[in-house]
C-alpha cells in the first residue's frame, strides 16, 4: 500500500479541551489524513459545532461517543449523530444484541456504527470483578462476532487482536484500531498493546486511531512522515 492510501486509513484523536487547539489540529491534519475523530472530551465540551468544524477542514468524520444505554435511547442518539453528518459512530457492544441492532437500524446505511469490544485497559482481573470469568481476547472475539451478526458495520480492538478477528470476519467487516505508534521504541502513553501502521495494515485493519503522536509532536509533519514509514 502507497503512502497515499496509507494516509487515508488514518484517523487522528482530536482530543482537547482548549477550542484553538482543536481547531487549529482541525486545519493541520483535515487536509492530511483520511478522518478526524471527535472525541468525548471534545463532544460534550462544544456539541455539534466541533462536528461543524472538523468538517470544515478534513474528509470524514469519526464521532466517537461510545454510546452504551437502551435500546430505544441508543436508536434516538445514532439518529441524531447521523444526521449532524458522522460517518463513523461507535457504541459499546456490552450493550447486547437488542441495542446493536437498533443502533444499526437507526444508522440508516447513512452512519458506519463501529462496536467498541473490551477497552484497553481492562485485563482478566478487571473483567472478573465485573463477573466476566473471561480473557479480554476471548471477549473481544465474541463481542466482534455479535457486532457483526447484529449489523454493526465494524469493530474497535487493539492492533493485537485485529488478525484474529479479520480471519473469522472477512471485510466488508470494518476493523479499527487505536494504540498504533512508529515502533515499540517510542512512549506508548496509557496503551499497554501498540503496533505500527505497517503491522495493523497487515492484520486486516481499516482505519488507525492515532492522537498524541501526531497531536502532541514538535514537527507534526514528520511524525505523519515517520508514523507511515514505521515498519
Ligand atoms: O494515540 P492515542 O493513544 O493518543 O489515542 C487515543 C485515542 O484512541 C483516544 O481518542 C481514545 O478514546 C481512543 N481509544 C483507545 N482505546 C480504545 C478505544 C479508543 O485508546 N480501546
Amino acid at each position: 500500500m502507497n503512502t497515499t492510501a496509507r494516509t487515508a486509513r488514518i484517523a487522528v484523536a482530536l482530543d482537547t479541551s482548549d477550542w484553538d487547539e482543536f481547531c487549529l489540529w482541525c486545519r493541520r491534519f483535515g487536509p492530511r489524513v483520511g478522518v478526524l475523530k471527535v472525541g468525548l472530551e471534545a463532544f460534550v465540551r462544544w456539541g455539534p459545532a466541533a462536528v461543524d468544524e472538523a468538517r470544515n477542514h478534513g474528509g470524514r468524520i469519526f464521532l466517537d461517543l461510545k454510546l452504551h444505554d437502551i435500546p430505544n435511547t441508543v436508536a434516538g442518539a445514532v439518529a441524531s449523530a447521523r444526521d449532524l453528518g458522522a460517518d463513523y459512530l461507535t457504541v459499546h457492544a456490552g450493550g447486547g444484541a437488542r441495542m446493536l441492532e437498533a443502533a444499526s437500524e437507526a444508522a440508516e446505511d447513512r452512519v458506519n456504527i463501529l462496536a467498541v469490544t473490551v477497552l484497553t485497559h481492562m485485563d482478566s482481573r478487571s473483567l472478573g470483578e465485573l463477573g466476566l470469568t473471561t480473557d479480554p481476547e476471548r471477549l473481544a472475539a465474541s463481542w466482534a462476532q455479535l457486532a457483526a451478526q447484529s449489523g454493526c458495520a465494524g469493530a474497535v480492538c487493539s492492533p493485537l487482536e485485529a488478525a484474529g478477528l479479520r480471519r473469522r470476519l472477512p471485510e466488508p467487516f470494518l476493523l479499527v484500531t487505536p494504540g498504533i505508534r512508529s515502533s515499540s521504541r517510542v512512549a506508548a502513553d496509557d496503551q499497554r498493546r501498540t503496533a505500527t501502521v505497517a503491522e495493523a495494515l497487515d492484520a486486516g485493519a481499516n482505519l488507525l486511531v492515532v492522537g498524541r503522536p501526531l497531536t502532541r509532536a514538535e514537527d507534526p509533519d514528520a511524525a505523519l512522515e515517520e508514523l507511515l514509514a514505521g515498519s
